[in-house]
């Protein structure tokens, strides 16, 4: 069963000029159990509005989406799904503990097993000594691993992710991603990945979508069969890149 299925999806926006904006045109997607999907298209093609309604924070105009079988607008177990964002959006004032946490006590975990839980995470993605840190204390690539804490606490089955580490650089992009394969193959998650960069796609994702814009649709969709983990500069990655290049 698809964990993620977006079935003829269609949106627009209404523009200032009184006309609409065209974003998604009939997007078919399935993301199966476990699977890694990236979607990859041009800056302004739809990627993270197509995001966002998978997420339920946009009605789409036509179409619908399932998350576990079970139509979004009834679906109830919101909690199973979380969101990385582009920015990673850690509040200043607050520690990596103090901001790991934050969805924990949205969710009224008590304090004890909220503790366990931060700093179980913490360790997992690699800032155990790191705890206290204010976020200005932190370098970008430990900023991006609170904010991969945060979105893995509340151990969420489906994990959506809006170009979390586009800016940082090429080593610490590729830390990062072995551990979210890392982290995926141990949680068993669901990912949907969002990103401009096809070399990120390829090296992650078992399937990639590439989105053509204006209005924003489905274009190909190819397979990635390579093991992993998969080096971003392997002669593989970049025949497969090279591939999905064209369709851009
Ligand atoms: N809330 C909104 N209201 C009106 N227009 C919007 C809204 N959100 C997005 N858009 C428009 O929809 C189009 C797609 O935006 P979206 O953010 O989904 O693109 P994207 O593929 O994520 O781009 P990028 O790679 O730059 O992040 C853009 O033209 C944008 O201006
Ligand atoms: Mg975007």
């Amino acid at each position: 069963m698809s964990v993620v299925k977006v079935q003829s999806v269609s949106k627009w926006f209404p523009r200032r000029d009184g006309e609409s904006l065209h974003v998604l045109q009939n997007i078919d997607l399935d993301v199966p159990e476990k699977a890694i999907v990236a979607i990859v298209g041009a800056s302004g093609c739809g990627k993270s509005t197509l995001l966002n309604i998978i997420a339920g924070l946009v009605t789409p105009d036509r179409g619908c989406v399932f998350l576990n079988g079970v139509k979004a607008s009834a679906f109830e177990d919101w909690r199973s799904l979380t969101y990385m964002f582009q920015e990673d959006r850690l509040l200043p004032w607050r520690t990596a503990t103090q901001n790991v946490a934050f969805g924990l006590e949205a969710a009224g975990v008590a304090r004890p097993e909220r503790r366990e839980r931060v700093t179980e995470t913490l360790a997992l993605v690699g800032l155990s000594g790191f705890a206290d840190a204010y976020p200005h204390e932190l370098s970008g690539g430990m900023r991006s691993r609170v904010a991969l804490a945060r979105s893995l606490v509340t151990r969420p089955q489906i994990l959506l992710m809006d170009e979390p580490f586009s800016k940082l650089d090429p080593s610490i992009r590729t830390q990062m991603h072995d551990e979210v394969l890392r982290i995926k193959e141990l949680m068993g998650m669901t990912i949907v990945f969002v990103t401009h960069d096809v070399e990120e796609a390829v090296v992650l994702a078992d399937k990639v979508v590439v989105l053509n814009p204006r209005p924003g649709r489905v274009r190909e969709t190819q397979e990635i069969r390579l093991p992993y983990p998969r080096d971003p500069l392997s002669p593989d990655v970049a025949e497969q890149a090279r591939l999905l290049r064209r369709s851009l």
